[in-house]
């Protein structure tokens, strides 16, 4: 589906010709409802606020009713949408545009009136608005098409901002189309194909590391991933350099594209959906080509591990030992923990350039769908790095959750034969803590000083396990589809466009 074209429109609400006009209301009294705004003046509200209500709109999130329009309204339909009691926050918002464009799927023109008072606001309601109308039909007949052409933001000054808010939401619809891509369809060079050809206008430099080059750079964790599969891994390095750059972080993204479990094979119905298992790779994709366009203050690479974890004559066993770039050997005991492995490659090769901060974005671990839900990413790693992270999330409304990394968890990670095992053995308790542990043994060091013979300590890195709002399966909300989500673009996006000398700074002790 492509992106609507968006129009702002200084015009009375009343008069703007669209197939849904969206308007906000908000519980008043005693089961009442109150428009948000004149918007369309006192007769039309009274009337809406009515009808909507008596059709059981309480005014809340997610309610949401179409009505016909009143005499005077050009509008063919008016969709009121419920924006809570609270104070409008640009969450709400983003919230509620959704709701409204996800219900207003069959509409040729929509406009939104909803109260943007200032840049974030109206931001918000154009990503909200977008994403909430996103669907992917590129395999489905022509007839199923969406008809969406324009979004018309009524009232809103801040070009800038409404641009903003537009090249966001493209970026996470990308990142939800290659999600949905089938396993067939996109597998690693495929995925390296798509991203060179969506980023070829816009000033990043892509390196690929085909699979000899790969075997030579000692990247033994993909290799030996990638192994079982007649598509051969990929590893892609991005690289955006601005001018006058405040500092380098590096992203590093999890893209198996699809997991069997390899030779540890899952349960049938374990590998339904497992071509989602390439979303960290997607989402740093995404984050890329926001952060390109939008022209970030920092340097960003980009690290995207691709494989397919396959069973076959030529798939790595359970027992074998691989040595991962750097020369680290792991015993891997279990060919379905294979995320961490292809991602022990990418952080090293991330840390050999010595950047001020390393993100890693992983649909990781089962466990960290049981003990967080599918709305919450799991976040782990240095303090002062996962706090950025968890401010740039809030920020951006998205929901991520501050996780340990018990330090105590780490022997059942000692292998007999080789520096660490993929997985621990004895227990499976806290699944999610010990991927992240595991993880954390590939982060390098920051650069010495010429001359200072202190050890050096790691780079500062956090880590999203993002197995549970990766994929949206419990039912559409807000601008929440079924499916895939994109959860975390919008985070670290935000991340990236905010940073400052001074959050850099709070890096380095
Ligand atoms: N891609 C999966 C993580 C996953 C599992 C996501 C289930 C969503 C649902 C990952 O590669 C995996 O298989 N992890 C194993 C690790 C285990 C073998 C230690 C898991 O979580 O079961
Ligand atoms: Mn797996
Ligand atoms: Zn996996």
């Amino acid at each position: 589906m492509k992106l609507p074209r968006l129009a702002s429109s200084d015009q009375p609400a009343a008069l703007i010709d669209c197939d849904a006009l969206i308007v906000g209301v908000t519980p008043g009294a005693e089961d009442t409802l109150l428009v948000v705004g004149d918007v369309l003046g006192e007769a039309h509200a009274h009337w809406l606020q009515q009808a909507a209500a008596a059709l059981g709109n309480s005014g809340s999130s997610d309610d949401c009713t179409v009505l016909p329009s009143p005499e005077g309204v050009l509008a063919t339909t008016v969709v009121v949408v419920g924006l809570g009691r609270d104070e409008f926050t640009p969450a709400t918002l983003r919230h509620a545009a959704g709701s409204a464009t996800r219900q207003a799927s069959s509409a040729e023109h929509i406009a939104v009136a909803l109260p943007a008072f200032d840049s974030a606001a109206a931001q918000a309601v154009v990503e909200g608005a977008l994403l909430g109308g996103y669907q992917f039909t590129a395999n489905k007949k022509p007839s199923q098409e969406p008809t969406w052409s324009t979004l018309t933001i009524v009232g809103a000054r801040d070009e800038g901002a409404l641009q903003a808010g537009v090249v966001v939401a493209e970026s996470v619809w990308w990142v939800r189309d290659l999600v949905n891509t089938p396993p067939n369809e996109l597998y690693p060079e495929s995925f390296q194909a798509q991203v060179t050809d969506t980023l070829k206008d816009l000033p990043i430099d892509i390196e690929v590391f085909d699979e000899d080059q790969l075997v030579e750079g000692g990247f033994g964790g993909i290799v030996g991933v990638g192994g079982g599969s007649t598509r051969p891994p990929r590893l892609v390095a991005l690289r955006y350099r601005p001018e006058d750059a405040t500092g380098h972080i590096a992203l590093v993204g999890k893209g198996i594209t699809f997991d069997s479990g390899g030779l540890s094979l899952k349960p049938a119905a374990s590998m339904l959906g497992m071509k989602y298992d390439m979303t960290g790779a997607a989402t740093v994709s995404g984050v890329m080509r926001a952060v390109a366009s939008l022209k970030a203050p920092v340097a960003v690479t980009a690290w995207l591990c691709l494989a397919e974890n396959m069973p076959s004559g030529s798939a790595q066993r359970p027992g074998d030992v691989i040595s991962i770039r750097g020369g680290t050997t792991v015993e891997v005991l279990n060919t379905d923990a294979e995320g961490r492995l292809v991602l022990a490659d990418g952080l090293q090769a991330a840390s050999e350039e010595h950047p001020d901060l390393i993100i890693d974005v992983a649909t990781l671990t089962g466990a960290a769908r049981i003990a967080l839900g599918e709305r919450y990413a799991g976040l782990m790693g240095d303090a002062p790095a996962t706090a950025l992270v968890e401010k740039a999330a809030q920020s951006s409304g998205e929901l991520v959750w501050t996780m340990p990394l018990p330090e105590e968890l780490r022997k059942g990670l000692n292998s007999d034969v080789a520096d660490i095992a993929n997985v621990a053995t004895g227990s499976s308790l806290g699944g999610m803590l010990v991927a992240g542990l595991f993880l954390q043994e590939f982060v390098g060091p920051r650069a010495t000083q010429p001359g200072d013979d202190t050890e050096a300590s790691r780079i500062p890195w956090a880590h999203l396990d993002i197995a549970g709002p990766a994929s949206n399966t419990l039912g559409a909300y807000g601008y929440t589809p079924k499916g895939p989500t994109g959860a975390t673009t919008r985070a670290l996006i935000s991340l990236l466009m905010d940073i400052d000398q001074d959050g850099i700074g709070t890096l380095s002790r």
